[in-house]
C-alpha cells in the first residue's frame, strides 16, 4: 500500500524505560491486547535479554497477540539475538530489532570500537537474525548524529545482509524537522537497495520535536513511525502515537498518507496506559489531555455553537471520547447496564464478569445519584489485570480532624486469615498506610502517592495511585472509590499485591541492568 504509514508501537519497550515505570507481564499483555484493538502494525514487546520479566512478557505477547507483527529488541550480539528469538519464535509474525551505535561519539566512548568493526558486527547480527527465519529491523543508534557517509555505508551493508526495515533513531532528540527530513531524503538518494526495504524513524522528544521530526521524515519517504502511547519513553519520551496518527488523519490533505489505526480506540488506550503505569497526563497534552477538547473562552464557545469547525479541527468522537453521556442510576436494571457495557465496547465479558461488574455498579449507584459512562469505564478498569490478590481490604475506619491525631484501624485478609491492626499518622492517609504496613508485617518504601478525581461532580470517583519500591524494583498500585481514603488504601494494597506476586514469580530477582556491549 503506497500511502500506508506503518505504526510501530514501542510503549512496552522504550515506553517502559521511562523513569519509574515497571509493568508486570499481565499488565504488558493487557496493553498489547489493546494495541491490537487500536490497529498498530507492530508491537515492540520488550528487550528479552534485559530481564527475565521482559523475556516472559515478550513470550506471552508473542503467543497471544496474533494480528500485529511482534518485535523484540536485541543488541548486535548473538546472545541477545538468541534470547530475543527464544521469546519471539511463537509469534505469528516475529521481528528481531537489532541495533548498534554508529555516531563517532558513541563508537569512541561507549562501544570503544572502530567503525569497520561496528559494520562487521551489524552485518553479522542482521544475517544471523535473518537465518533464524525472522523479519529483521536494524537501527544505527544515534543515527541522526552519525556522519552521513558512514550511515549510508552501514545501511547498504545491512540491507545486503537481509534487513527488511532500517530504522533511523534520533536517539537523543537533537534533530530539527528540516534536518531530520533531509537525513531521510539523503538515505533514499544515496543508499543502494533502499527501495527494497522500509525506512522507519524513531524520534525522542528532548527538544519537544519528536512528532514534528517524525512527520518531516514521513514527508521525505519514511514508511514506518515508531512511537508510544502518551509519548512515554526514555527521558522526555518518544513521539506520541496519538499525535502522529491524528496529525496524519487531520491533515490528510497535506500529508496524503493513511495509517491502519482505529482512532476511536485512542482514548481508551491512553487511559489504560495511564492507569497501569501511574504516569498521569498533563491537562493540556495534545489529543488525550483533559483539556484537549475543552473550550473555555466565551468567544470560542460562541463560535462553536454557531459552527463546531470554527475552533474544532477534529472531533472528540474521533478519538473515542463520547459526547453524550448516558446516565444510569440505582433504579437501572441489569439489562440496561449490560446493554450500556456493550455500547461502551465491553462486549466480550463472561456472565461472571458481568455479574461482578453489576454488583459494583449497584454499590456505586447507592452512593452516587447519577452513574455516567465515565464511572462505568472507571469501574471496569479496576479489574483489567488479574494478578493473585494475596491481600484484601475487608474493613477500615479512620478518624481525622484539624485538632486531633489521625488514626486508622484496618482488617485485612491474607490468604483466608484475618488480621486487624491500628496506627496513628500525619493525616488519615498516612494513618491507614501505617496500619496496613503493620497488618502485613512488611517494610514498605513509599516513593509516590497521588489522588485525583477521575469523574466529575462532588460525588466523583477518586483514584489513588501509589508507587512503592522493594529491592530496586518499583510497583504501581491503583484503587478507586467515591471515598478517597478507601481509594488510597486499595491502591496501596494493590501495589503490595503486585510486589508479592513479583517476588513469588522471580524469587532470585529479575537480573535487570545488563552491561553495555
Ligand atoms: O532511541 C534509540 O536509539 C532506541 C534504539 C534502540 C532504536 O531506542
Ligand atoms: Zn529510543
Amino acid at each position: 500500500m503506497a500511502n500506508h504509514i506503518a505504526i510501530f508501537d514501542t510503549t512496552l519497550r522504550d515506553g517502559e524505560q521511562s523513569p519509574g515505570i515497571s509493568l508486570n507481564m499481565h499488565e504488558k499483555l493487557e496493553i498489547a491486547r489493546q494495541l491490537e484493538n487500536l490497529g498498530v502494525d507492530v508491537i515492540e514487546a520488550g528487550f528479552p535479554i534485559s530481564s527475565k520479566g521482559d523475556f516472559e512478557a515478550v513470550r506471552a505477547v508473542a503467543r497471544e497477540v496474533r494480528k500485529p507483527v511482534i518485535a523484540a529488541l536485541a543488541r548486535a550480539v548473538k546472545k541477545d539475538i538468541d534470547r530475543a528469538w527464544e521469546a519471539l519464535h511463537e509469534a505469528a509474525r516475529p521481528r528481531i530489532h537489532t541495533f548498534i551505535a554508529t555516531s563517532d561519539i558513541h563508537m569512541k566512548y561507549k562501544l570503544r570500537m572502530e567503525p569497520e568493526e561496528v559494520i562487521k558486527r551489524a552485518v553479522e547480527a542482521v544475517s544471523y537474525a535473518k537465518s533464524l527465519g525472522s523479519q529483521v529491523e536494524f537501527s544505527p543508534e544515534d543515527g541522526s548524529r552519525t556522519r552521513p557517509e558512514f550511515l549510508y555505508m552501514i545501511l547498504e551493508e545491512v540491507i545486503k545482509a537481509g534487513a527488511d526495515v532500517i530504522n533511523i533513531p534520533d536517539t537523543v532528540g537533537y534533530s530539527t524537522p528540516d534536518e531530520f527530513g533531509a537525513i531521510i531524503r539523503g538515505i533514499r538518494e544515496n543508499v543502494k537497495g533502499i527501495d527494497n526495504v522500509v525506512i522507519s524513524v524513531h524520534c525522542h522528544n528532548d527538544l519537544g520535536m519528536a512528532v514534528a521530526n517524525s512527520l518531516a521524515a514521513v514527508a521525505n519517504g519514511a514508511g514506518q513511525v515508531e512511537c508510544t502511547i502518551n509519548g512515554l519513553g526514555e527521558r522526555a519520551g518518544n513521539a506520541a502515537l496519538e499525535e502522529v496518527v491524528m496529525a496524519l488523519r487531520t491533515r490528510r490533505d497535506y500529508y496524503q498518507f493513511d495509517t491502519g489505526i482505529v482512532t476511536e480506540q485512542i482514548y481508551r488506550t491512553s487511559t489504560l496506559v495511564t492507569s497501569l503505569t501511574g504516569v498521569l497526563i498533563q491537562p493540556n497534552k495534545a489529543i488525550v489531555g483533559a483539556n484537549a477538547f475543552a473550550h473555555e473562552s466565551g468567544i470560542h464557545q460562541h463560535g462553536m455553537l454557531a459552527n463546531r469547525q470554527t475552533y474544532e479541527i477534529m472531533t472528540p468522537e474521533s478519538i473515542g471520547l463520547k459526547k453524550s453521556q448516558m446516565i444510569l442510576g440505582k433504579h437501572s436494571g441489569r439489562h440496561a447496564f449490560e446493554e450500556r457495557l456493550a455500547e461502551l465496547g465491553y462486549s466480550d465479558l463472561t456472565q461472571e464478569e458481568i455479574n461482578e461488574a453489576f454488583e459494583k455498579f449497584k454499590d456505586l449507584a447507592d452512593k452516587k445519584k447519577y452513574v455516567m459512562d465515565s464511572d462505568i469505564e472507571a469501574l471496569m478498569s479496576t479489574k483489567l489485570v488479574q494478578i493473585p490478590e494475596a491481600l484484601q481490604l475487608e474493613y477500615f475506619h479512620t478518624t481525622s480532624g484539624n485538632s486531633l491525631i489521625s488514626s486508622s484501624t484496618v482488617r485485612i485478609s491474607r490468604e483466608g486469615e484475618l488480621i486487624e491492626e491500628a496506627a496513628c499518622g500525619d493525616g488519615p492517609v498516612d494513618a491507614i498506610f501505617h496500619a496496613i504496613e503493620r497488618a502485613t508485617g512488611l517494610e514498605i518504601k513509599l516513593v509516590d502517592y497521588q489522588i485525583r478525581a477521575i469523574t466529575s461532580g462532588k460525588d466523583a470517583l477518586g483514584e489513588g495511585i501509589v508507587k512503592i519500591e522493594k529491592n530496586g524494583r518499583k510497583y504501581v498500585g491503583r484503587g478507586i472509590s467515591t471515598d478517597i481514603i478507601e481509594a488510597s488504601a486499595k491502591a496501596y494494597i494493590n501495589a503490595i499485591n503486585k510486589m508479592l506476586y513479583d517476588i513469588t514469580e522471580f524469587p532470585n530477582g529479575k537480573q535487570d541492568n545488563i552491561e553495555v556491549v
